[in-house]
């Protein structure tokens, strides 16, 4: 990247006023990487910038950086300590309040969940996903094309999925899925959010003492009957902070990576192709999606220095808040050579920091996967034609930075009337 794709305030600012760059970098395409990145990872690996609410970190945009980061616990993940900065004044960082953050907490709690919530007990739930995948995709065709991805499939399907894997009666899927929607809406007030969490922490309480009552064979039921090595549990209020961080951090997080893994694929129809006419390469499809284009504004992940740390040849000091742009590390061509290229037979696709790394890798991610493997290979495969139905510019992007995640994606696709009106044969495909 050629030195005039960084903007004219960076090399300013940083290196005379020694204030940063104001970050996050805004940028006019949603599905862009902002330039400002690899400009960084050249110049400027680790350097400082300044957040909205004024406060000052650093930000770490290398791939070997950011993996150093998140793989060592001195950085903490508590931002709720003295000092952290705030994104804006109006809220802090995220994980300010997460009482699991660091060890040895995290590390007893992390070892608890990771025995009721096993990549063998996901791989139980692929017959269901595959049947939940195709009663939203038959909605949609029976409905008819045009439809909307995001209100079709990509919000239903993860709160589906989690309602089941947690063992949410059938009777209140729809309440809880409603509630957990309205908790995480950034269009709804501060009291519609609030009264909604309300309404799922005293119901998730009633389901956590019926099911003391009578065990059961789902993911609470197991997180209820845990035990660690000195016989300890996880009590009411860890059980109930575990299933809220399950919903906060799998529902949003894959229906957008759903929208934006779609959009990816829309924006290079070459791509697109080599995957409809190889569907084998959908494990290393789903990963370069999630590698090229993950959910969120690629703000990225943050931490604390609880010391003087050094990171790629740089000393950040004790009491710093570091952002590690994980965003900027999954395009590193020092990792993933010609990074900028989105190319669906990348061997190392898989490789990338979307799911974090270290001890608070994303414990989703196999759940993630399967969903996003799943969901995209039937929409390809039962949706001849499938595209974006509208100019890419009318796609509707959520307001939230952070959060940043296309609203609706109008999709169209070939109905059988039009294939047999074309005289074609494959009406086998719908
Ligand atoms: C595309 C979808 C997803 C993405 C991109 C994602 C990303 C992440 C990332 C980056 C982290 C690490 C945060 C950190 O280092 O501070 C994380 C942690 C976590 N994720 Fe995910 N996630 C996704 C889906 C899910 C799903 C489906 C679930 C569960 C149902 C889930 C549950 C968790 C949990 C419980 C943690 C905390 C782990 C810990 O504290 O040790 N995630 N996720």
């Amino acid at each position: 990247m050629a030195e005039s794709a960084c903007p004219h305030h960076f090399t300013e600012i940083d290196s005379a006023a020694e204030d940063g760059c104001p970050y996050p970098f805004v940028k006019a395409d949603p599905m862009a990487m902002p330039g400002e990145f690899a400009w960084l990872r050249e110049h400027r690996p680790i350097t400082r910038v300044t957040l909205p609410s004024g406060d000052q970190a650093w930000l770490v945009t290398r791939y070997d950086d950011v993996k150093a980061v998140l793989s060592d616990t001195r950085f903490s993940r508590d931002l709720g300590r003295p000092g952290a900065a705030r994104m804006s004044t109006a809220i802090g960082f995220g994980n300010s309040g997460n009482p699991f953050a660091d060890p040895p907490v995290h590390t007893r709690w992390r070892g608890l969940v990771a025995k009721a919530f096993t990549p063998r007990q996901v791989e139980h739930l692929r017959p269901r996903v595959r049947e939940i995948v195709d009663e939203l995709i038959d909605q949609m065709i029976d409905t008819g094309s045009p439809a909307e991805l995001m209100e079709g499939l990509a919000f239903p399907l993860p709160i589906k999925v989690l309602c089941e894997m947690i063992g949410v009666p059938v009777e209140d899927h729809v309440r809880f899925r409603d509630w957990v929607h309205d908790m995480l809406s950034s269009s709804l007030t501060s009291e519609q959010r609030s009264g909604a969490a309300m309404a799922l922490i005293e119901y998730s309480r009633a389901l956590t003492v019926a099911k003391r009552d009578e065990p059961t064979d789902d993911l609470l039921g197991r997180l209820i009957a845990v035990r660690d090595e000195n016989d300890g549990r996880l009590d009411d209020d860890e059980l109930f902070i575990t299933i809220m961080t399950l919903l906060v951090a799998g529902y949003k997080t894959t229906a957008a990576q759903l929208g934006k893994a779609m959009l990816t694929l829309f924006r290079h129809p070459e791509q697109l192709a080599a995957l409809r006419d190889d569907p084998s390469l959908i494990d290393s499809a789903v990963e370069e999606t999630l590698r090229y284009s993950p959910p969120g504004g690629g703000v990225g992940i943050s931490r604390y220095a609880t010391a003087d740390l050094e990171v790629g040849g740089v000393v950040i000091p004790e009491g710093t808040t570091v952002i590690v742009a994980r965003h900027a590390a999954n395009r590193d061509g020092a990792h993933f050579p010609d990074g900028e290229s989105f190319d669906v037979r990348r061997p190392t696709a898989n490789q990338h920091l979307t799911f974090g790394a270290g001890p608070a890798f994303c414990f989703g991610a196999p759940l993630a996967r399967m969903e996003l493997r799943i969901a995209i290979e039937t929409l390809l495969r039962r949706m001849p034609g499938l595209r974006l139905a509208v100019p890419e510019d009318q796609v509707p992007w959520t307001e939230d930075t952070a959060a940043q995640a296309p609203e609706a994606v109008p999709i169209a696709w070939e109905t059988e009337m039009a294939i047999i009106s074309q005289g074609a044969s494959n009406s086998w495909r719908i």
